[in-house]
């Protein structure tokens, strides 16, 4: 147990954003604990910062999509670490098909990393943040959630689009216990996982065409904006979305 304020980062382990947020809020001070679905990259993660920081770091083994264990992995928390005050849920899934050819698990999947395991990370975590006496959450949605295109697949759109709108009645209904709910929508934040989703041509002059700032994102481009909404310095907002997207997708 650690006098630090308590963040759980979901699929904080991979080699894009959730492990960008960790390392940043590591640095800022929080005590994170580093889930993902891959449990030994959780717990390397977790052993890098622990050696890097000079204290320890939690690593617990955590697939969104299974309520019983995100409810089993909150409680272990707020019990190990002395409460819980922060959750960021990163966990995202897509695979991009047309609607009319999608394949129905393919729907399925997509709703419940994106949309389902989001609600109950929170659903398991809020209680504990209200007994820790508030705190934030920051919901990592997509400019897809947005834009009218075929380049996300229907599934994920409507996923970061719903992720959106929980997070606004999220923020609605716990403003009162002092925490606050916003979302995040990035644009391409580019790791070469994405190859795998997205087809070459959705890469293809996108710095020279689409994006206003001359190149592509960065993970600690959206972990500098995370940083924000959960600090001291973002007491003001709740309820948003905020675009991370270079200009691709401005809201307004
Ligand atoms: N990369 C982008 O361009 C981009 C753009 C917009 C939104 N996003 C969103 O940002 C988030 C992070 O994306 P990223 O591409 O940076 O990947 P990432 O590296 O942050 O996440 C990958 C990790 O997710 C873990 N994971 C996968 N399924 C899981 C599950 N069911 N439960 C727990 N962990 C699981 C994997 O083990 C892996 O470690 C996602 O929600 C994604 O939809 C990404």
């Amino acid at each position: 147990m650690s006098d630090s304020k308590v963040a759980v980062v979901t699929a904080a382990a991979g080699a894009g954003i959730g492990s960008a947020i960790a390392r940043r809020l590591a640095s800022d001070g929080f005590d994170v604990v580093i889930t993902d679905a891959h449990e030994r990259r959780a717990g390397e993660l977790a052993q890098e910062l622990s050696d890097e920081h000079g204290r320890g770091f939690m690593a617990a083994a955590l697939d969104v999509t299974d309520p019983e264990m995100v409810s089993a992995v909150m409680d272990r928390v707020a019990s190990e670490r002395g409460g819980l005050h922060v959750l960021v849920n990163n966990a995202g899934w897509s695979k991009i098909e047309p609607v009319a050819e999608m394949e129905l698990e393919t729907w399925r999947r997509c709703l419940d990393v994106d949309l389902n395991g989001t609600f109950y990370c929170m659903r398991y975590a809020l209680p504990h943040m209200i007994n820790s006496g508030g705190g934030s959450v920051v919901n990592i949605s997509s400019i897809a959630g947005w834009e009218m295109t075929t380049e996300h697949g229907a599934a994920y759109s409507a996923a970061k689009a719903g992720v959106m709108a929980l997070t606004r009645v999220a923020a609605a209904e716990n403003g009162r216990h002092g925490i606050r709910v916003n979302a995040v929508a990035p644009g391409l934040i580019y790791n070469d996982f994405l190859k795998k989703i997205y087809p070459e041509e959705f890469f293809t002059g996108y710095v020279e065409q689409r994006s206003y700032v001359g190149r592509v994102g960065a993970p600690e481009d959206v972990s500098s904006l995370v940083s924000f909404l959960v600090g001291p310095e973002s007491g003001y907002i709740t309820g948003e979305t905020y675009g991370v997207s270079g200009g691709v997708h401005p809201h307004a």
